[in-house]
């Protein structure tokens, strides 16, 4: 089978900033890739590159077998796209949100009605298929985008930040749409996010994207392989980093906040040993890698989470440190 995406050197600048840097990616037909990354990295970007709304400054890319240089218009007919800004008529009930979007891809007059039902079923609207969509939660209108998203059958769907600004339940709810799609079949989904936990959920494979470079990419498994599979602190004595950081099973240590931080292969197995060497430890903590891990490795710094909860989380802990 032909590769669903492939790009050659995708290119594109504005002005003297390069948002996407001769990027060379293949992803494979029916895949979840997703593409990590810190806000203002260059996804948004790229996805408007793929979805031909953007002209590519140099380089291109195949996108369901056509060029989006030289075929815009067939690349258009093959994908879907939900835009990380609400983009849903709020005017329109959500029925005819989607009955307009048929229309427009030149979805056959004698089935939309029948699809129509299916999508609605699919993302659990059918209650609610003739109420405006002003009237609808934000968990509601993402999954209503979702289906006009997919109501033209496309073979590739891009997802840009799919749950962005959705409280943490409406967040799961669309995941669970994400892969009931991937189990259900052919269509190839391009998910950006700034999640690590959704991206580390939903994908087959991750791109992580900085500064418009794919930095790393793999499945979630084999990335946070590259780190250790596990994180463990030590609060001790100075000179215990000395005394552990050459074990075989230890694939990094460093001294941070006081205390030491180390990267294990397997905790399970090998905890005890590491104590054993350490010797006179005050208080242990282990963690499971998460991709936050794997983007400060390959990225050299944290993932910044600029969305309201984290910000509301940035304020409590501002105003705690100030008591
Ligand atoms: N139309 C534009 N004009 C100028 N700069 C832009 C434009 N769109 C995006 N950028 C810049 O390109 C970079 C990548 O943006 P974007 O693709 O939106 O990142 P992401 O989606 O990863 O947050 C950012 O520095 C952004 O400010
Ligand atoms: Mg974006």
């Amino acid at each position: 089978m032909p590769p669903a995406i492939i790009t050659k050197d995708l290119t594109k600048r504005f002005g003297a900033l390069t948002a996407v840097d001769a990027i060379n990616l293949e992803i494979r037909e029916g895949e979840v890739f997703g593409l990590l990354g810190p806000n203002g990295a260059g996804k948004t970007t790229l996805i408007n590159l793929l979805s031909t709304l953007l002209k590519a400054t140099s380089g291109t890319a195949l996108v369901a077998g056509r060029d989006i240089t030289r075929e815009p218009l067939e690349v258009r007919r093959n994908i879907g796209i939900v835009f990380q800004e609400p983009s849903v008529d709020d005017l329109l009930t959500g029925r005819e949100n989607l009955w307009l979007h048929s229309l427009l891809y030149g979805v056959p007059r004698a089935e939309i009605n029948g699809r129509i039902e299916k999508m609605l079923e699919l993302v659990r609207l059918t209650a609610r298929a003739d109420s405006f969509v002003k009237t609808y939660s934000g968990g509601m209108r993402r999954r209503l985008e979702i289906a006009r998203g997919l109501i033209h059958r496309p073979k590739v769907l891009f997802l840009d930040e799919p749950t962005l600004g959705l409280d943490p339940a409406s967040r799961k709810d669309v995941w669970t749409y994400i892969r009931g799609l991937k189990d259900a079949g052919d269509t190839t989904i391009i998910l950006t996010t700034h999640y690590m936990e959704e991206a580390d959920s939903l994908s087959d494979r991750i791109g992580i994207i900085d500064q418009g470079h794919i930095i790393e990419l793999d499945t979630p498994s084999a990335l946070k392989r590259k780190v250790g599979q596990d994180i463990v602190y030590l609060t001790c004595p100075p000179g215990t980093l000395d005394k552990v950081k050459h074990l075989p099973f230890v694939s990094e240590g460093v001294e941070e906040d006081g205390r030491i931080r180390l990267t294990l292969d397997d905790s399970g197995r090998n905890l005890q040993a590491l104590l054993k060497a350490a010797g006179d430890v005050e208080e242990v903590e282990v963690r499971r890698v998460t991709l936050d891990d794997v983007f400060l490795k390959f990225a050299g710094h944290q993932i910044k989470d600029e969305t309201e909860n984290h910000s509301m989380f940035e304020r409590i802990a501002e105003s705690r440190n100030r008591r």
